[in-house]
């Protein structure tokens, strides 16, 4: 059987990895797919390195979860990615509703970067350190940071967590930037904007979450805009949902797009990676978001392999 961290290192990527979290680890037939570093080079955790997870209250900082995840990394010999130092979701509400001012949160935004990037020093290959700053049509989101920050917040999180920890990469993640648009060319010119000014910026993390049978064409260029603007390129969070219930003929579909990304991917050298938003349908987050959508993992949620499998392994192949 093929294993996908093997066959991506085969093809010249770093990694082939997967999302998890704390929730899953007691799942004893989970664990033992999710262990095996041939197939899985890379863990994200989900949920556990968020704000809301790592500080709930001002300067109290917790990394019980986190280092779970950490922990098994470091076991299993798998590439940790944190995720996330700043996002609008998951915040908890003393930084959302805190009306603070733009010098207190300045502060805040730099000890909270400082200090979770800090705690995970050498730990980690990647972090998502801005998670989703734009809107769908390329304007700034108006979170509580661009509120009262504009966008200085942005170098500010970048420069602490280059601080914390010089020897990981420093990314900006979204969604919805996979394909050429308003939200693609903002996030490009965000790029080289923070380039010019020599804020320190190393990747940029494509999400991928996406619907099967609408898959928008150009995929490998839209990566390589980014490429070359001095940037690597990861694919951070990889799904393909389909209306429920699946059937043979949807499978094939998304077994389709599953090969049309990571191809995608493949074909640009500076898209260095890919993770996907977990790997069995059992614990993925969009039948809970999305009612009625779901089957958007590349395992079934009895840990059978799907067509999508074999669409991932053609893809890098
Ligand atoms: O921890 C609580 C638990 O105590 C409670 O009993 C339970 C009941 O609802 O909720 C639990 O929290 C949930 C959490 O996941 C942990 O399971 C939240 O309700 C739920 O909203 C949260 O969803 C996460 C979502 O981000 C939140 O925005 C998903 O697991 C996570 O996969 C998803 O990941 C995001 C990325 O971080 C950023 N990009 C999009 C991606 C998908 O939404």
């Amino acid at each position: 059987t093929q294993k996908l961290n093997t066959v991506a290192k085969s093809a010249g990527k770093t990694y082939f990895g997967t999302a998890t979290d704390n929730s899953e680890l007691s799942d004893s037939a989970y664990i033992a797919i999710l262990n095996d570093g041939t197939m899985f080079g890379q863990i994200t955790p989900a949920n556990s390195m968020k704000w809301d997870a790592t500080e709930p209250s001002r300067g109290s900082f917790t990394f019980t979860q986190g280092d779970q995840i950490a922990n098994l990394a470091k076991s299993n010999g798998q590439l940790l990615r944190g995720h996330n130092c700043v996002w609008y979701n998951q915040l908890p509400s003393w930084v959302s509703s805190g009306g603070f001012n733009a010098a207190t949160l300045s502060s805040i935004v730099t000890t909270h970067c400082s200090t979770v990037v800090g705690h995970y020093k050498g730990q980690t290959y990647a972090w998502d350190v801005i998670n989703e700053p734009f809107n769908d049509d390329g304007t700034w989101r108006t979170d509580v940071f661009y509120n009262t920050l504009n966008t200085s917040y942005v170098p500010l999180a970048l420069n602490a967590a280059r601080t914390a920890d010089p020897a990981t990469k420093l990314y900006i993640n979204d969604y919805n930037v996979e394909y050429a648009g308003a939200k693609s060319t903002a996030l490009q010119n965000l790029v080289k904007s923070l380039k010019s000014a020599g804020t320190p910026l190393d990747g940029v993390g494509l999400q991928y979450h996406m619907i099967s049978g609408s898959m928008p064409g150009g995929l490998a260029s839209n990566i390589q805009a980014f490429t070359s603007l001095g940037v690597e390129v990861a694919i951070t969070e990889l799904d393909i949902r389909m209306t429920l219930p699946p059937t043979a003929a949807k499978y094939a579909q998304q077994k389709t797009d599953y090969q049309t990304v990571i191809s995608a991917c493949k074909s640009v050298t500076g898209c260095i990676g890919i993770t996907i938003w977990d790997w069995t349908d059992k614990y993925s987050w969009v039948p809970s978001t999305f009612s009625g959508q779901g089957a958007a993992c590349p395992w079934d949620a009895t840990y059978l392999k799907k067509p999508a499998f074999d669409g991932i392994v053609a893809g890098l192949g």
